[in-house]
């Protein structure tokens, strides 16, 4: 028995030395010291020795089980200690790395523009429309005044879905969509996407984007017309922008015009930027044609309107200096954070 116990003492003692992980030494305890274990049992067979050797073997016994007790607590503690060290080493922070900064984004400069307008016309008491970008021919041509074969579709030739529903070429469907469910008095914006099968360049864009107006009251006349493009000039471009008139033709508006703002770069006198000529135009409008009133359901005896069709692009590009439209679409963050 003496030999039995010195070579559990051994054995043990051998596989602590070694021992790596907590669920190992449970195992060791359990395997020597256990209510099976080997050094219970052998406590276990003390019966059958005599009465002199049984106090010897018995001491013996009890000094290996409490040096093997201290053993496993203290190699427990090591483990411990170790499983500690090689945590706060796995989570070390290290408080010199430089921090990772949030950008913080910016508007669009098409958003900022059609933004910027749009508050100048609910300042004067408009609200704000919308229609769909994919439209009916109807609403896009036909009830403004352009039925099929009419020479103003070729400056608007766009994508067909088929042969009656487009991509809207300009905003102006609208108009007809807002007149067809409200009655005078009417007085809208309706900013919004607009397309075109036209070539890229800079300043062409198959995508762009119009802001319409709308007014229709009983003696609505031109004079309102240009007091109201003066107040959207004047806020958009400064006090000191002027507006010009000049007659052109728009099926759905009688008379029509285009309107050219005073340069922003020169304020008149001719640069680069108005091509010498003082002027830019940004826009078209008119007096609502007495026909498209009628296809709406409102007498144009009773009624009149105006109306007008603002260029976005070309007012963004105005306002900030672009040069390029192209740069509006390539969404290139060193030209947009200059926003
Ligand atoms: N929609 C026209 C265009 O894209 C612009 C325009 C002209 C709109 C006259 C109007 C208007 O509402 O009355 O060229």
């Amino acid at each position: 028995m003496r030999e039995q116990l010195n070579s559990i003492r051994e054995r043990a003692e051998k596989e602590l030395s070694s021992v790596e992980q907590i669920q190992d030494l449970e195992n060791i305890r359990v395997k020597y010291l256990g209510k099976k274990g080997e050094l219970t049992q052998v406590l276990r067979g003390m019966g059958t020795l005599s009465t002199e050797e049984r106090p010897i073997i018995g001491q013996l016994a009890n000094e290996v089980r409490k040096l093997l007790e201290s053993k496993i607590e203290e190699t427990g503690k090591k483990l411990a200690e170790m499983e500690r060290s090689r945590k706060i080493a796995r989570e070390v922070i290290d408080v010199t790395i430089p921090g990772r900064r949030k950008f913080l984004g910016s508007r669009h400069p098409l958003t900022i523009a059609i933004d910027q307008i749009r508050e100048v016309f609910i300042g004067m008491g408009y609200e704000i429309a919308e229609g769909p970008e994919v439209e009916l021919d109807y609403y896009n041509f036909e009830a403004l005044n352009i039925p099929k074969g009419h020479p103003a579709r070729d400056t608007q030739d766009t994508f067909y879905i088929n042969e009656n529903i487009l991509l809207r070429t300009q905003t102006s469907p609208v108009q007809i969509r807002v007149m067809e469910n409200k009655k005078p008095p009417i007085k809208v914006i309706c900013p919004g996407r607009v397309y075109r099968s036209d070539a890229v360049d800079a300043t062409h864009s198959p995508i762009f984007h119009q802001i319409e107006g709308l007014v229709v009251d009983k003696g609505v006349t031109m004079g309102d017309l240009i007091g109201t493009l003066q107040v959207f000039a004047k806020s958009l471009f400064g006090e000191n922008s002027r507006i010009r008139l000049r007659p052109h033709h728009f099926p759905f508006t009688e008379p029509s015009a285009e309107v050219d703002v005073s340069c922003w770069t020169c304020g008149g006198k001719g640069c680069r930027v108005c091509k010498n000529e003082g002027w830019i135009e940004i826009l078209g409008a008119g007096m609502v044609h007495p026909k498209v009133l009628e296809i709406c359901g409102i007498d144009p005896e009773v009624y009149s309107g105006f109306a007008f069709g603002i260029g976005a692009e070309r007012t963004v590009m105005g306002k900030f200096n672009i040069d390029d439209m192209r740069l509006l679409y390539e969404n290139d963050i060193r030209f947009l954070k200059q926003f």
